[in-house]
């Protein structure tokens, strides 16, 4: 059986690269309580009402160009303000992985594209042990298209500004598999505040596309004895790649 050493050689994640931006993975922090109803009052769902539901409708008709260009002249949240650039995403349009990150740093802002950082150089590192490329068969994504400033982690309200989007990339791109990196991602599609040790080793679903969890890259930049157990996942995510197109009825 290979060393911990070994497969770290082989994904090429050794030396170690050190981390200068904040933690991406923060421990959890518990949710908030939820907000009791007066006794007798009736819950009703909230449904997005006129101006947003129209931009929902928006853009979820949106094709690619018109996508990218829509992100780019976006306004729903305060981080248009300090972007630089905004940044869409990346890859295969027609990819069947699917890799969701969390929010653009100050390489991606400045550059308008995502993971092309100390993040990016690992992710593309594992991309490769896998034989895959960011320009094809995979496409990549984050839950924020614009930078938070000094890196921090996406406000709710920001994340729910922007899941337009990732549910429009989604289903432009149909893939097989989504990959969540990290918690944000494991939070806005999974709907769960778990922890990503709780929520890795298994096949979730987000629309009924398979998903498997996995630590963010910036994590695994500072936790060196997480490296094997994201290269575990990631060969997890491929058999269940395989499985689901296996189970997939032909295409007519
Ligand atoms: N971290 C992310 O989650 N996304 C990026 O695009 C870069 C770093």
């Amino acid at each position: 059986m290979a060393s911990r050493d070994e497969i770290l050689r082989e994904l090429r994640l050794a030396p170690q690269w050190r981390l200068r931006a904040r933690p991406a993975d923060p421990a959890p922090e518990a949710p908030p309580p939820p907000a009791e109803a007066p006794a007798g009052a009736r819950v009703v769902p909230l449904r997005p009402a006129g101006d947003a539901a129209q931009r929902l409708a928006r853009i979820a008709s949106l094709d690619w160009p018109e996508l990218a260009a829509d992100v780019e002249a976006c306004t729903a949240c305060g981080l248009c303000r300090t972007r630089k650039r905004a940044v869409p995403g990346v890859g295969d349009p027609r990819a069947r992985w699917l890799f969701v990150g969390e929010a653009p740093g100050a390489e991606e802002d400045a550059r308008g594209e995502p993971f092309v950082g100390q993040a990016g150089r690992l992710l593309d590192n594992m991309l490769a042990a896998l034989g895959l490329s960011r320009r094809e068969g995979v496409y990549i994504a984050n839950v924020l298209k614009c930078r938070p400033p000094g890196n921090r982690a996406p406000e709710p309200a920001e994340a729910e500004a922007c899941r337009p989007y990732l549910e429009r990339q989604v289903a432009l791109v149909q893939p097989a598999l989504i990959v969540a990196l990290g918690k944000s991602a494991a939070t806005l599609l999974l709907g769960s505040e778990a922890t990503i040790a709780s929520l890795r080793g298994r096949v979730h679903r987000y629309r009924g596309i398979p998903l498997v969890v996995t630590y963010h890259p910036a994590y695994l930049l500072r936790n060196l004895t997480d490296k094997a157990k994201a290269w575990e996942d990631l060969l997890f995510a491929r058999r269940t790649l395989v499985q689901a197109q296996r189970d997939a009825p032909p295409a007519g």
